[in-house]
This record gives C-alpha cells, sequence and structure tokens, in this order.
C-alpha cells in the first residue's frame, strides 16, 4: 500500500444562494497517493476546478477537511497555509496566471525567490526548467509575446521549478498540441514524480491518459468513480 499524500473528507463549495445557487462539489472523498499521477477527468462545469483550488489551499470548502501529509490545512493560519503553499506545493492555472510586468525567465523564478533564494540563482534555474518545456530563448520576454500554449508552458515550469510535493495541473495540454502535451506530461512523469510526490491532472487529453496511474471522474460535483481503467476512456 502507498503513503496517503493527500485524504479528501466530506469535502463541499457552493457558490450564489437562492435560485442561483450552484453546488459545485458536494461531499467528495478521495486519497491521492504518494507515487502516483491521478487523473480527474469530467465534464465542463463538473467541479474539478473548484474541487482541486480546495485542495491547494486557494480556495476554502464550505464543509469537509482537505488533509495534506496529515496536516489539515484549513486550520492552519493565514500565514501557515501560504508557507505551505510555497513549499509543498505547486500549481498550474487553467489560465495561467502569469504576471504581465515580469519577464517570462521571472515568471518562472517566482516560487524560489518567494523561498527567499538567491536572485540570480533563482532567474538560472528559471531559464533551465524553460528549457525542459522547451522554451529555450524566451527568457527574457514578456508573457504578452508568447502564444497560449507558450505561456501555459511558462506555468508549467513556474509550478515544476521548486519541485514540490505536490504538484497540481489543471488541463496542461489544452492550449498544446499533440507532441508537446506528451512530451510535457512524459517529461513530468519521467522526471518530476517520485515515490515522494504526488501528481494530479485535470483534463480531458486523451492523447496523455497513458502517464495515468489512476484516473477518477467527477460529474455534476459529486465524485463517481475513483478508479476507472485507461483503455475504457480511450476507447471512448
Ligand atoms: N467563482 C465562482 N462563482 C460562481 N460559480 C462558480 C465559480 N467557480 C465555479 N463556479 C460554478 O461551479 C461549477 C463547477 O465549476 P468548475 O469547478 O470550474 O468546473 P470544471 O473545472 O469541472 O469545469 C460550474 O457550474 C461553475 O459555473
Ligand atoms: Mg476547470
Amino acid at each position: 500500500m502507498s503513503e496517503i499524500a493527500i485524504q479528501v473528507t466530506g469535502v463541499s463549495k457552493s457558490f450564489g444562494q437562492g435560485e442561483a445557487l450552484t453546488k459545485a462539489v458536494q461531499d467528495v472523498t478521495f486519497n491521492a497517493n504518494f507515487g502516483e499521477i491521478l487523473y480527474v477527468v469530467g465534464p465542463s462545469g463538473s467541479g474539478k476546478t473548484t474541487m482541486l483550488s480546495m485542495i491547494s489551499g486557494i480556495l476554502k470548502p464550505d464543509a469537509g477537511s482537505v488533509k495534506i501529509e496529515n496536516i489539515d490545512i484549513w486550520s492552519l493560519s493565514t500565514d501557515d497555509l501560504a508557507d505551505f503553499r510555497l513549499h509543498k506545493i505547486g500549481f498550474v492555472f487553467q489560465d495561467y496566471h502569469l504576471f504581465p510586468r515580469l519577464t517570462t525567465a521571472e515568471n518562472v523564478a517566482i516560487p524560489l525567490i518567494l523561498q527567499k533564494r538567491n536572485w540570480d540563482e533563482s532567474i538560472q534555474e528559471a531559464v533551465t526548467n524553460l528549457e525542459i518545456v522547451g522554451l529555450k530563448g524566451r527568457a527574457e520576454l514578456p508573457p504578452v509575446k508568447l502564444s497560449g500554449g507558450e505561456q501555459q508552458r511558462v506555468a508549467i515550469a513556474r509550478a515544476i521549478i521548486s519541485r514540490p510535493d505536490i504538484l497540481i495541473l489543471d488541463e496542461p495540454t489544452a492550449s498544446l498540441d499533440g507532441d508537446t502535451g506528451r512530451n510535457i506530461v512524459g517529461f513530468v512523469r519521467k522526471n518530476i514524480l517520485t515515490d515522494r510526490r504526488c501528481i494530479i491532472i485535470i483534463t480531458h487529453d486523451s492523447r496523455i491518459y497513458e502517464f495515468a496511474d489512476r484516473i477518477m471522474r467527477m460529474e455534476d460535483g459529486k465524485l463517481k468513480d475513483i478508479d476507472i481503467k485507461k483503455e475504457s476512456l480511450n476507447a471512448q
């Protein structure tokens, strides 16, 4: 049995009220283990992003608990949670969230700089990670000069630069062509995943199913299945 990295228990989140109430996530319970890549699939609007935002300390659940490495993250103070996120969690947002006034390399270096690492070393490390995602020579450019797919790769480089224990990628290949997407997720599988890390990927992209250890499905805010066979998804 692998060790549990993330323990999600009875987590729920709603938005709005009255007639506008949306139950985005309803009573979701599951574990994610060290050493695995867990995929979350499901139709648009099924609550995938909301659920992973609660796991990564971005969005507070209405009910339930999230434990990462046995720490109940939503019982931490705001400062302690920010610190925990900085050191333990890498997150790639669906819409990248790059800072327009920083260069590409500075965007990627942010986690190291926030960890108070030396500036020049952090930028150097950022350049190395940009090369890993195929963006050699783009370090000095502002993100607006990059295509959507390139910006997505900058966001991935930023999430992996500190080699966090928990890596969460929200539709990381949506703007990438098949080969680029497979190369990047293949790299993550081969070089980032270790038996002390846990990676969760939200995706619709059947081209990268081969890199999953386990696939779970959400529907209407609920967890429908926690161990779908890859073959059955590829056949759809
Ligand atoms: N900030 C928000 N305010 C209001 N409704 C939201 C918000 N975020 C998500 N929702 C709603 O919650 C539901 C789940 O959304 P989301 O988690 O983004 O789904 P998915 O990532 O699976 O596409 C959708 O109905 C969406 O419209
Ligand atoms: Mg989403």
